[in-house]
């Protein structure tokens, strides 16, 4: 009988957050595809932040992930057998069945992948949800101006590489935050970045009220916590910021000490008329057309770049998730689960 190789959510995390023990690998029976469905190979997985989420008990914008089953996350796979029209052996699609080697699925849950030239990898990063998130999260909620000055937060990962690289190009000054200084000196020598701050930095405070002399106009939040905080004086009059994630903050943590801003960030949203706007990946799918337009003719062009972070074997998947919270990632974080 066939089988699938599945990473599965084994135990919730306890209050030190995700580990290793968390997840087990399991070699479970997969039935044959039935009429009008297909049997799918995974060639490569996506890791991202968002997972941390599912693996707590209850949800917050979508449902937790259950015990023994596999973990969630968007994949593209290969299509071998197949029952249904429209799909061929060797089809490649985007399918959302998570950290397995192997899936049965119907054709309206899948994505057929186009053919943009580009590695097929670009699909769960620049050019997928990560690359869109960046996108579209910037235009419509930073709404970025000529002249301006644009913070962002991870910004040499998936999201904050596009963001900072989409405000260069829509002309505005840009200063980016990452960890370390080989990703610094990427932000500014190959992103055309032009101010790159590292977080470790103990005078990191300081040097990005020097960067933001003239304050900030549009801040692109990935990360929450204290850097959210250190922005908060810097704002200028209007400024929008737009929450796209709070990785700094594992819900299972209590607040840390002497962190909490909220007071002064409701008088600056009233003083400075800030625009505060969370959002989501999925309010942002009627951009598609023009996401896919300008991302591509960018990257042709060489004036937007990327950088994909690839480990090989479903087994080292765990590790390499856990390391999107260490910032021991370099790029999108994908798992090569199958050769292509
Ligand atoms: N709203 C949405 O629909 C949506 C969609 C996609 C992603 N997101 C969010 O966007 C953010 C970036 O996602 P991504 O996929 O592009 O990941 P990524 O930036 O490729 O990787 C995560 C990065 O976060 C930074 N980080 C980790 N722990 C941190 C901490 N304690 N404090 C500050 N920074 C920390 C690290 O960068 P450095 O070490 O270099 O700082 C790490 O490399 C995440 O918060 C994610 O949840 C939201």
């Amino acid at each position: 009988m066939k089988t699938t190789l599945q990473v599965q959510l084994a135990a919730r995390p306890g209050p030190e957050g995700p580990a290793l023990q968390n997840f087990a690998l399991c070699d479970v029976p997969l039935r044959a595809p039935g009429a009008g469905e297909v049997l799918l190979e995974t060639l490569y997985l996506s890791l991202d932040p968002y997972m941390r989420a599912r693996m707590y008990e209850g949800a917050n914008y979508a449902a937790s992930a259950a015990l023994g089953a596999p973990m969630p996350g968007a994949t593209i796979a290969r299509v071998g057998t197949s029952n249904a029209d429209g799909f061929a052996p060797g089809d490649l699609v985007e399918s959302a069945h998570g950290w397995q080697s192997h899936h049965v699925a119907s054709p309206d849950t899948l994505r057929p992948i186009p053919d943009t030239g580009l590695p097929v990898t670009t699909e769960l990063g620049v050019l997928g949800m990560a690359g869109h998130t960046g996108y579209g999260g910037l235009l419509r909620y930073g709404r970025p101006q000529k002249g301006e000055t644009v913070l962002v937060s991870a910004a040499s990962g998936a999201v904050g590489s596009v963001v900072g690289q989409v405000a260069r190009i829509k002309g505005c000054r840009v200063i980016g935050i990452a960890s370390g200084e080989q990703k610094c000196r990427y932000l500014t020598d190959e992103l055309g970045f032009d101010v790159a701050l590292d977080r470790r930095d103990p005078w990191f405070d300081a040097k990005l009220a020097a960067a933001c002399e003239t304050g900030i106009d549009v801040y692109f939040d990935n990360v929450g916590g204290e850097i959210f905080a250190a922005t908060i004086p810097l704002l200028n009059t209007g400024a929008r910021i737009a929450v796209c994630g709070t990785i700094s903050v594992d819900r299972n943590q209590p607040p840390a000490q002497g962190t909490d801003r909220l007071t002064m960030l409701h008088s600056a949203i009233l003083v400075k008329q800030l625009s505060l706007q969370g959002f989501l990946y999925t309010g942002l799918l009627d951009m598609t057309e023009a996401f896919r337009r300008d991302m591509t003719a960018w990257i042709a062009s060489g004036e937007l770049r990327y950088r994909e972070d690839i480990v090989d074997g479903l087994e080292n998947a765990p590790e390499a998730f856990l390391r999107l919270f260490t910032g021991e990632n370099f790029g999108k974080s994908i798992v090569r689960v199958a050769h292509a």
